[in-house]
């Protein structure tokens, strides 16, 4: 007779760690970015970011995250065609914009517009993955659109309409100006949208999938997940870093010495005083940032190109000084940090630099919710509770 051996003991289940800010949690599997810290790496679908900087656009990028492959020249088309068709926002928008106060933040009319567009959608609350797919195109189409009425708006200058002949980027700036870009502006600022569609499990993403997992709307994930871009520790640091170049510079011209004399004092003391300089640090990369890599360089270009070269050479002492102080800690440039001198010499307004991260990155926060959507699990972590146990009710009276 034989004898089957009794079933080993499962394994005692690991006590759940805690780890503040979910440092090197992984929470997600996805197929669109992928981070090497350590050694500076970005790809997304396996290209290298600085490949697709140099030789693709954003809408072959979008389709590249969506798709999970490059486009033929027919796919690519088709794709272009069809976000283009998707440029005009539904009757009523624009008169909603420009009821909108018109000292408001644009990230707070952004994430407000984007979730009102939700109102305009009798289908709104999709969430199988081709009908929630197509809500993303057409958000992502719209947010430029969005963007521009209300910063012309706010100057009191009328709606411009987008033009379906204009690739994403162009349109923007046809929108926001009123006249089409130089070839050399539209393709800097379509860079721009490139090397910031996608990056992992960043904040704003997670908050993305956070929101989808619980089967609520495109729109609600798209909502929250600006939210989470506006804060100075994440995708609101571009406008700090600008802040702080001005700052130097008003400092400067204070004490009547010229810039690059008022750049280590004025580094120094912040690193003193233990104040974060914007656009350094990252929560995965200790080394530099590969987006920062190729923003310095293509912002020392058009620096030069439109006589802001002053911005780009203060940037470039801060980060020496930075190298020299922090550098051992892993502290480098980010991808805030050049992009800041890039949008302000392509001429847009400080308070517009975030909104464009969030135009871009609409693109990767929605391939993540399709991601989410196509094998969802709900997100519920658990908190340690650490407060005190059978504690006493105290009637009113008596406390
Ligand atoms: N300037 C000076 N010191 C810094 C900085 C900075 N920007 N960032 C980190 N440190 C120091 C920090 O003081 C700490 O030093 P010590 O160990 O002596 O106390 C050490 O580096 C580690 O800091 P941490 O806060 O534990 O690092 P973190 O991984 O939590 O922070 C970060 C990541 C992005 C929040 C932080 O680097 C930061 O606040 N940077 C400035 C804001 C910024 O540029 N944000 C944009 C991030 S990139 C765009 C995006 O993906 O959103």
């Amino acid at each position: 007779m034989t004898t089957t051996a009794p079933p080993a003991p499962s394994a005692p289940a690991a006590a759940p760690v805690f780890k503040p800010g979910l440092e090197g949690i992984i929470a997600a599997e996805t197929k669109m970015s992928f981070i090497d810290g350590e050694k500076g790496v970005l790809e997304y679908v396996g290209i290298p970011i600085d490949d697709l900087a140099r030789n693709s656009t954003f809408e072959e990028t979008v389709f590249l995250l969506w798709n999970r492959r490059l486009p033929s020249k027919a796919e690519l088309d088709t794709f272009t065609a069809e976000l283009r068709a998707n440029y005009e926002l539904p009757a009523g928008m624009v008169q909603r914009i420009e009821s909108c106060p018109k000292d408001a933040t644009p990230m707070h009319m952004l994430r407000t517009m984007v979730s009102a567009l939700s109102m305009y959608d009798a289908d709104a609350d999709t969430v199988e993955v081709a009908g929630a797919g197509k809500k993303a195109l057409a958000i992502l189409a719209q947010t430029p659109t969005i963007i521009a009425c209300f910063d012309r708006h706010r100057r009191g200058e009328k709606f411009v309409a987008p033009r379906k002949d204009l690739s994403f980027a162009a349109n923007f700036l046809y929108m926001l100006n009123g006249a089409v870009p130089t070839e050399a502006v539209a393709r800097a600022f379509d860079i721009c949208m490139i090397l910031h569609a996608d990056h992992g499990l960043n904040n704003s993403t997670f908050t993305a999938r956070v929101i989808t997992s619980t089967l609520s709307d495109v729109y609600s994930a798209l909502t929250g997940a600006i939210g989470s871009l506006r804060g100075p520790l994440h995708g609101g640091a571009n406008e700090e870093v600008m802040v702080m170049l001005g700052e130097i510079e008003a400092e400067a011209k204070k004490q009547g010495k010229p810039t690059a004399e008022v750049v280590e004092p004025f580094i120094m003391g912040r690193l003193q005083r233990k104040e974060r300089i914007m656009g350094f640090g990252h929560r995965v990369y200790k080394t530099i940032d590969p987006r920062a890599t190729f923003l310095k360089t293509f912002s020392k270009q058009i620096a030069t190109d439109t006589g802001n070269l002053k911005l780009y050479e203060m940037s470039s002492q801060i980060e020496a000084i930075m190298a020299r102080e922090v550098g051992a800690k892993g502290i480098y440039p980010n991808v805030d940090f050049y992009s800041a001198t890039t949008y302000h010499s392509i001429g847009l307004k400080l308070d517009l630099f975030t909104p464009m991260f969030a135009m871009s990155r609409i693109s990767g926060w929605s391939g993540h919710i399709l991601e989410q959507l196509d094998g969802n699990r709900l997100f519920r972590p658990a908190a340690k509770y650490v407060g005190p146990h059978a504690a006493k009710y105290v009637p009113i009276a008596q406390r």
